[in-house]
């Protein structure tokens, strides 16, 4: 009993002192803002590699590795517990075309990506946006769920029917050919 209440306290512990050195928590996506992600996803996605940057307890990532069984999917979470997690969730889920690393996702190469997919927070966004400038390659797609990129058109941008309506932006990288911002409510849920 005391050993089960000392790894709880120390698990507690562990995601509150990653959630402060990131300025995140491990708050999955909503189901909604998960379904808005995958359904922007281009469907030549088939057999690329997709990165899920902070994948959290690996809810996304799961679920990105089951509806595109071709592709890919590189899950990229730091933080220790919910790495674990979803890590024991694999024994339970065994998913071949599913990979996920410990590891800082300023460390991973990106350049290989098909797709990224993140939800993270402003000051990531702001450093990420750099790196995925230099990394990408042409006509990779880029999802973020709430935040956007800087110095980056969107090619699309919906709006989810949630109390905040949450925004899902869409970036295709290089992609000139593209629409500019489509701002519009689309309720599809
Ligand atoms: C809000 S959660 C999103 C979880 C998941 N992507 C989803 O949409 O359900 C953000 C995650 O990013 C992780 N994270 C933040 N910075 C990171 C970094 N530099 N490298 C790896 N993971 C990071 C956090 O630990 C957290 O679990």
């Amino acid at each position: 009993m005391i050993l089960v209440l000392f790894l709880a306290l120390v698990s507690f512990a562990s995601i509150v002192i990653y959630s402060l050195r990131f300025g995140i928590t491990p708050m999955p996506s909503s189901k909604k803002a998960q379904d808005a992600m995958i359904l922007l996803l281009p469907l030549t996605i088939e057999k690329g590699v997709i990165y899920e940057l902070g994948s959290g307890w690996g809810g996304l990532a799961f679920r990105l590795a089951k509806e595109h069984p071709k592709a890919k999917v590189i899950a990229i979470e730091l933080s220790p517990i919910p790495y674990l997690f979803s890590r024991a969730r694999q024994l339970l889920d065994k998913r071949a075309n599913l990979i996920i690393l410990r590891k800082s996702f300023y460390d991973q190469n990106l350049s290989d990506a098909k797709a990224v997919l993140c939800y993270l927070f402003p000051g990531a966004m702001r450093k990420l946006s750099l790196k995925l400038k230099q990394e990408l390659p042409n006509q990779c797609t880029i999802i973020s769920n709430t935040f956007s990129l800087i110095n980056w058109e969107n090619t699309s941008v919906i709006f989810l029917d949630d109390l905040s309506a949450t925004p899902i932006y869409k970036y295709t990288n290089n992609d000139r050919l593209c629409p500019k911002v489509v701002a519009k409510r689309v309720d599809f849920f």
